[in-house]
């Protein structure tokens, strides 16, 4: 195995974290999904899918470094989003919080002189960049708009790109 089993065992948990954020992005483009809201449903459904890649890189690298993939269970979504904006602040916490926790990992390699990982985990570093930035941008489109003008939210997302990240 190329990585200490204290690694091995913080991959697995990381791995219960992106599946449990691929099904929170799930309810929340259900919920947009149900108000009619096609933009925002088809942005929140993507996402979904980014964090089920996430947790599929993480589970290619257990088995590409000889480790055990161990999946934990994983809580059910918070299924009832009061707002737009409530959402959409729930998003960008999430996000901040799996960058801590990237940054997390990455404390760990290096103090294990794990250059392996300290390689893979790079890629999880940019990503939060990126997803915490569009997020936040968001965030401020939802709050200036305001929960009667999502509509304006929807012309903003499918300007940007069909609902993707900027
Ligand atoms: Fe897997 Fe959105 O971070």
């Amino acid at each position: 195995m190329l990585i200490s089993q204290k690694m091995n065992t913080a991959i697995n948990e990381q791995i219960g974290r992106e599946f449990g954020a691929f099904l929170q992005y799930i309810a929340v483009a259900t919920h947009f999904d149900a108000q009619s809201l096609p933009q925002l449903a088809k942005h929140f459904y993507r996402q979904a899918e980014e964090e089920r890649d996430h947790a599929m890189r993480f589970v290619r690298y257990l088995i590409d470094a000889g480790a055990k993939v161990a999946i934990p269970a994983v809580g059910a979504p918070k299924s009832t989003i009061a707002s737009a904006e409530a959402a959409v602040q729930l998003s960008l916490k999430w996000e901040q919080e799996v960058t801590k926790q990237i940054h997390g990992l990455l404390e760990l390699a290096l103090k294990e002189n794990d250059y392996t990982t300290q390689q893979f985990l790079q890629w999880f570093v940019e990503e939060q960049l990126e997803e915490v930035s569009s997020m936040d941008k968001l965030l401020s489109v939802v709050r200036r708009a305001g929960e009667d003008g999502l509509l304006f939210v929807e012309e903003y997302l499918a300007r940007e790109g069909g609902g993707e990240k900027s």
